[in-house]
């Protein structure tokens, strides 16, 4: 049994059409806690750091874009293998590979607009909540 954290992101495609709770709910009924939750608005700085992973990519302009362009709802959630489920309920980056029953089937709009964002792997998942929580929100 593995106990993990991993963060998530309600994009801001997702809050605009008042998919806030939607998205959550999908994630608790994956048996995923949500250990703080909060709403900001990105900076272009905050944006670009988060994903410098891709800042070589064709989307990263776009994406950072999109990505300001309206309120986030960042959380930490909590379960056995975390990182894995939240991926699994997720789905495919792409919405049009996104399986039945995933938050990325049913509410994303393209494979930028895609509504939920899911740390990918341990290590960025712990990098992911210290960018966004200090210890003491955890
Ligand atoms: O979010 P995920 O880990 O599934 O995908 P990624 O490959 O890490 O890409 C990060 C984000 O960039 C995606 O969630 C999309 O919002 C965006 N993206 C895009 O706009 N166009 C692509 N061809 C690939 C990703
Ligand atoms: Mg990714």
């Amino acid at each position: 049994m593995t106990l993990e954290r991993t963060l998530s992101i309600v994009k801001p495609d997702a809050v605009q059409k008042n998919l806030v709770g939607a998205v959550l709910a999908k994630l608790e009924a994956a048996g995923l806690r949500i250990v703080n939750t909060k709403m900001m608005r990105l900076t272009v700085g905050q944006a670009q750091a988060f994903y410098a992973v891709h800042r070589e990519r064709p989307f990263y302009e776009s994406l950072v874009t999109f990505m300001t362009s309206g309120p986030v709802v960042v959380s930490v959630l909590e379960g056995e293998n975390a990182i894995a489920r939240n991926r699994e309920v997720m789905g495919a980056t792409d919405p049009a590979k996104a399986a039945e029953g995933t938050i990325r089937k049913a509410y994303a709009e393209s494979i930028e607009r895609n509504a939920v964002h899911g740390s990918d792997a341990p290590e960025t998942a712990k990098a992911e909540v210290a960018f966004f929580f200090s210890g003491c929100d955890l």
